[in-house]
């Protein structure tokens, strides 16, 4: 045969084999069926519902208390050496988390920091839910060691020393405790979690590219193109959903992609810490769900402990807690997947810089050192994980939120 021809020949053969690749792409993103149409109605943002009443804070949608909160949130005299806030860890054009795998403020956390975006909708704080309010989970931060360092007691001086700050407090919460009056600091110190809290519950995420994608389609109109997801976004977006492929739905469900509980996955606890002043001791911390849920039972500042507003009856998640399942040891609270491009690194211990390398670990499924993992063997190529990842990307949005509270409050910029 002549060269030319042989040439030619091959050509022609790439060609067919094009088609042929080309031909199944095409024919894996058919028309969503009635079945997955339902499911991604439940992950657009438009199922969200406002966030659950917390009995236990009476002040959580007074705008005076959201107001201060804000005003608290970015306020670094409220920590030991007068630089560090909530804000620190948590910068809002970050999505609210801070680009560090862990947390740093006066000292070094064994945790990355997760995002505040929607959490009013949580029932647990922390990776491990051992919190179960916002303005409890507040408390926690500006006391640990490792974040403000501030006990309760210098917290009201600071609030008492400066004008603007007692002012504000005493407009919402009445009259400060006198020095020294150990049940009047306590109820002053939860009342400014909960105006921290009041704050944080008006921080909830904006519409993605993904929900505009969905909200054509339920419309059954044409998305905008640049709403318009990519073959590779939607293939992914179809691993994601099913139950024989990716599975990821056992536990990113919602408009928030959590269903809030806890699951053991098999990442391990973060190389470098700062044992020795942790607030929790790091081997506690390690145990996951099993500790939290006890710790939150003992927490005096807890939905039915005497500083919270509820009534009795009123903390049905405390009441009906799990505790003591062999499953819940080493398992963490299931993050939410919204606004990942912001939030990188990822994972409690902040170890996947990307999200490249958090497929990775649904692909190769790490042993558990605590506990046993939950995860399985996905059925799934590494094209297609490329294509999870794809999907993923589309849950970017803006934050939800009035624009003043996006930024720190006019006296913390003077400063
Ligand atoms: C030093 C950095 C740092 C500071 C300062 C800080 N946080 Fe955090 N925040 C974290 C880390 C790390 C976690 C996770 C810790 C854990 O789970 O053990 C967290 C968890 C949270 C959570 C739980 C989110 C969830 O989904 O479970 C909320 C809410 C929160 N912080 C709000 C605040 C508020 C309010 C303040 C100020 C009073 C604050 N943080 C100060 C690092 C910080
Ligand atoms: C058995 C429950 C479970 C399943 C199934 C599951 N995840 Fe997760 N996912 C988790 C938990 C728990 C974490 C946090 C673990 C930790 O940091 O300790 C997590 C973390 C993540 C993160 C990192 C988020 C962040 O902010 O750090 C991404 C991304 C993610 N999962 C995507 C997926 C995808 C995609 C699938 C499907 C292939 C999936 N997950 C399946 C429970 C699950």
């Amino acid at each position: 045969m002549q060269p030319l021809f042989l040439v030619a020949l091959a050509g022609l053969a790439l060609c067919a084999l094009d088609a042929a690749r080309a031909q199944p792409a095409r024919d894996a993103t058919p028309a969503w069926t009635a079945a997955e149409l339902d499911i991604l109605r439940t992950l657009t943002l438009s199922s969200l519902p406002r966030p659950a009443r917390d009995p236990s804070n009476k002040y959580a949608e007074d705008p005076r208390a959201a107001d201060f909160g804000h005003r608290l949130f970015f306020d670094t005299r409220l920590s030991a050496n007068s630089s560090v806030a909530c804000a620190t860890c948590h910068q809002p054009a970050r999505a609210f988390t801070d680009a560090r795998p862990l947390a740093v403020g006066i000292g070094v956390t064994p945790r990355n920091a997760p995002t505040i975006v929607g959490a009013a909708h949580n029932v647990w704080f922390f990776w491990d839910g051992r919190k179960d309010s916002l303005w409890s989970q507040a408390l926690a931060s500006i006391e640990s060691p490792l974040e403000h360092d501030m006990p309760r007691a210098r917290v009201l001086d600071v609030i008492r020393a400066n004008r603007d700050l007692g002012a504000d407090y005493v407009a919402i919460f009445g009259a400060l405790p006198a020095q020294g009056d150990r049940e009047g600091v306590n109820r002053a110190f939860a009342n400014i979690g909960k105006a921290i809290a009041a704050y944080e519950r008006r921080i909830m995420p904006g519409p993605a590219k993904f929900d505009r994608y969905v909200e054509a389609l339920l419309e059954d109109r044409r998305p905008a193109p640049q709403d318009d997801l990519t073959l590779d976004e939607r293939q992914g977006l179809r691993v994601f959903i099913s139950d024989q492929l990716g599975r990821c739905l056992r536990c990113h469900n919602g408009p928030l992609f959590t269903n809030q509980h806890f699951h053991n996955i098999g990442v391990a606890e973060p190389q470098r810490q700062e044992r020795a002043h942790a607030d929790v001791a790091q081997s506690i911390l390690a145990q996951g769900r099993i500790a939290g849920a006890e710790i939150v039972l003992a927490d005096e500042f807890n939905c039915t402990g005497k500083y919270s507003d509820a009534r009795p009856g009123e903390c049905a998640e405390l009441d009906f807690i799990r505790r003591d399942s062999p499953e819940l040891l080493g398992a963490f609270k299931v993050p939410t997947l919204r606004n990942l491009t912001r939030t990188a690194p990822y994972m409690r211990s902040g170890d996947r810089r990307t999200l490249e390398d958090v497929m990775w670990h649904y692909r190769t499924l790490p042993q558990a050192r605590v506990g046993k993992s939950e995860l399985n063997d996905l059925p799934i190529t590494a094209t297609e994980f490329d294509q999870l990842e794809a999907f993923l990307r589309t849950l970017e949005g803006q934050i939800d939120a009035p624009a003043l509270y996006l930024r720190p409050p006019i006296s913390a910029q003077a400063k």
